[in-house]
C-alpha cells in the first residue's frame, strides 16, 4: 500500500490518478477514513467490496461535491434539497431515488432503488472528488471492525488489495455520518450519526428507526464496530483485568473518552479507544455509561453493536 501524505505536493493528484484507473485508495473524511473507488466504475466499486470483505447486499455511500453533482445521480426535491442546503457539506447522508441512466456502477446500490449521497466537508476529500467525480466510499475498516479515524488505524489493520492511503491526520468528528431517508415529508434516521435528531427535527418531523430488520440500510443488520476484546457496556468504574474506557472524571482509566463529559469529544475518540484496547492486547474492555441524548444516541448505537454477540451489560 502506497503511503501518501496529504501535506506533500502531488499526493492528491497521485491518489486521483489511482482512483481514475479504477484502483482503491483510503481517503480522509471529517467523519472516518473511507475506502474510495470511482462510483461509475465496476472495477473501482468491486474492489471496495473485495478489500473490505463486505457482503454484496450492503450498498455504498456515493460522495459528491454538493447539490449539483447529486442532481446528476438522483431525484432531489423539497425536503431533501433543504437538508442539503443546511447540512452539506457535512456528515449527513441522504437516501434518494436513483436517476435512470445515472453514471454509476450498479454494484453501488446493491440492487436497491435508492442511492445514498453525501457531500463531505473534508478539504482533501473534496479536492479528490473535484478531480475524479463522484466517489463511492464505505468506512475503511474490514467488515465488522471499528471504523478507522487515524492513519495508524489503517496501518495496523490494512484492508487487503488497497493501492494507497492518503493520510491527513485524525478525523475531526470520529463517528460516521447520519443516514436519513425521506418519507412523506418525514425524516427517517436509518443510522444515527454526527447530525443529531434534534438538529434534523428543526426541518421536519424526525423518527429514529429502532428496528434494524426494517431498515432500508442493510449495513445496520450486521454485527459491527467490534474490537477483538470482549466489550462490557455501562461499567461505571475500572475493574481488574479489563481495559477501562472512561467518560467523565476517572483516576484509573486506561483510556479517557472525555474527562469533562463532552459528547463531541467522546465521539471523536470512540473508535480510537476501541482500537487502543486491541493494541494493548486486552481480552476484556469495559466502557463507562454514556448519556443517551444528542450525540450520545449515535455513540451508544455503535457501542451496542460493537458488543452484540458477546454482550455483557452490567446494568441490564
Ligand atoms: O461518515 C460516513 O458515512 C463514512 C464516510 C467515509 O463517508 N462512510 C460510511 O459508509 O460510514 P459505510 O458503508 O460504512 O456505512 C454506510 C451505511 C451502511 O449502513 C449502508 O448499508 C447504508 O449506509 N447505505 C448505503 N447505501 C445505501 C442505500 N442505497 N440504501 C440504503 N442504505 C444504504
Ligand atoms: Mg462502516
Amino acid at each position: 500500500m502506497e503511503y501518501l501524505d496529504a501535506c506533500d505536493a502531488g499526493a492528491c493528484l497521485r491518489a486521483a490518478d489511482l482512483l481514475s484507473w479504477g484502483k482503491n485508495v483510503v481517503v480522509p473524511s471529517e467523519t472516518v477514513y473511507g475506502l474510495a473507488g470511482l462510483a461509475r466504475s465496476d472495477l473501482g466499486v468491486a474492489g471496495i467490496f473485495k478489500a473490505k470483505k463486505r457482503p454484496s447486499d450492503n450498498p455504498l455511500i456515493v460522495h459528491v461535491l454538493g447539490k449539483n453533482m447529486a442532481q446528476e445521480l438522483a431525484h432531489i426535491e423539497g425536503l431533501a434539497e433543504r437538508l442539503m442546503d443546511h447540512f452539506w457539506p457535512g456528515p449527513l447522508t441522504i437516501l434518494l431515488p436513483k436517476k435512470e441512466g445515472a453514471a454509476l456502477s450498479s454494484l453501488v446500490t446493491a440492487g436497491l432503488p435508492q442511492l445514498a449521497l453525501r457531500a463531505p466537508s473534508h478539504p482533501i476529500f473534496r479536492e479528490l472528488i473535484a478531480m475524479t467525480g463522484p466517489l463511492a466510499a464505505p468506512s475503511a475498516n474490514p467488515s465488522g471492525a471499528p471504523s478507522p479515524t487515524r492513519p495508524e488505524h489503517i496501518l495496523a489493520n490494512p484492508p487487503s488489495g488497497v493501492d494507497a492511503l492518503l493520510a491527513a491526520g485524525p478525523c475531526a468528528c470520529g463517528l460516521e455520518s447520519t443516514v436519513v431517508g425521506i418519507e412523506h415529508g418525514h425524516i427517517i434516521i436509518h443510522r444515527p450519526g454526527m447530525i443529531t435528531s434534534e438538529a434534523l427535527s428543526a426541518h421536519a418531523p424526525t423518527t429514529i428507526l429502532r428496528d434494524r430488520e426494517q431498515s432500508a440500510s442493510p449495513g445496520l443488520r450486521h454485527r459491527h464496530y467490534a474490537p477483538k476484546a470482549n466489550l462490557i457496556l455501562n461499567q461505571p468504574k475500572p475493574v481488574e483485568g479489563q481495559f477501562h474506557i472512561a467518560f467523565g472524571p476517572s483516576a484509573h482509566a486506561d483510556f479517557q473518552l472525555s474527562a469533562s463529559g463532552d459528547l463531541a469529544e467522546a465521539a471523536q475518540r470512540l473508535f480510537h479507544g476501541l482500537m487502543e484496547a486491541d493494541r494493548m492486547g486486552a481480552k476484556m474492555a469495559s466502557v463507562a455509561p454514556i448519556p443517551n441524548e444528542g450525540l450520545g444516541i449515535a455513540i451508544n448505537e455503535r457501542l451496542q453493536r460493537a458488543a452484540a454477540g458477546g454482550i455483557i451489560d452490567v446494568e441490564s
